[in-house]
């Protein structure tokens, strides 16, 4: 799930979610905006609620989490309460059969209305955090040997799962900048968030599955996939 916006009052809405995605699942991807706006009591109030998973779970922090600059703290928190952080490394379950990379990503638009590096300093420098994100992922799908592989971000690395937003905030919600490594490595699946008013599902131009688990596309519950399903069907899914 992603965008859970832990906030005041989210505690026993949270709690409830965790206990019952225990129930359900043998491990959870958490894809950023775990907080609303960035703060180490929403952190502290979200680890909490994670204690109520019986399972692995992993993260990636989103845009939301950067707010009051307390990331590095945030991650700390969440780390202590026994989520891996896949900004600080990848994640392989012990019998390699998946193996997960992570980052938050960035924004910049798709496909051929994607910005490039051009023009102004300060628009190289907005475009190159997205590349600077992507590389990150490019280097651990180079070395990261799993049975099935999936990438988290914040952002959408494909314009798909971004339909249903207004056609004027869709740059600022993902770039297939992201996606590239995905299509050059062949991961199996794409997790991401940011897109509240989006799709679930989407693929990369290499027809690797993406979807969108934000928690207002999924009705504020978490979404269920069956890796099994993901490696049978592949691209048709
Ligand atoms: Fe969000
Ligand atoms: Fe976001």
């Amino acid at each position: 799930m992603g965008d859970l916006h832990y906030g005041s009052g989210s505690a026993t809405f949270f709690r409830a979610l965790f206990k019952s995605a225990g129930r359900e699942s043998a491990m959870m991807a958490m894809c950023g905006d775990l907080t609303t706006r960035g703060l180490i009591e929403e952190a502290r109030g979200l680890a909490e609620a994670i204690s109520h998973y019986d399972g692995r779970i992993v993260a990636v922090l989103g845009n939301h989490d950067y707010e009051a600059n307390n990331q590095e703290e945030i991650m700390d928190i969440l780390e202590e309460a026994g989520v891996h952080m896949l900004e600080r490394g990848v994640y392989v379950t012990g019998d390699n059969a998946i193996g997960i990379a992570g980052t938050k990503g960035f924004c910049g638009g798709f496909l051929n209305c994607r910005i490039a590096p051009f023009g102004e300093r300060i628009l190289k420098m907005f475009i190159n955090e997205t590349y600077k994100e992507a590389n990150r992922i490019n280097r651990e799908l180079k070395t990261l040997k799993a049975g099935f592989r999936i990438v988290c971000y914040h952002y959408a690395p494909v314009r798909d799962t971004c339909i249903g937003e207004h056609t004027e905030v869709i740059p600022f919600l993902g770039s297939s900048i992201l996606s590239d490594p995905v299509d050059t490595f062949k991961a199996d699946l794409v997790l991401h968030g940011h897109a509240h008013n989006g799709m679930e599902k989407g693929k990369t131009l290499a027809g690797i599955p993406v979807r969108n688990v934000a928690l207002p596309v999924h009705n504020k519950k978490y979404a269920l996939y069956d890796t099994e399903m993901f490696r049978t069907h592949g691209k048709d899914t």
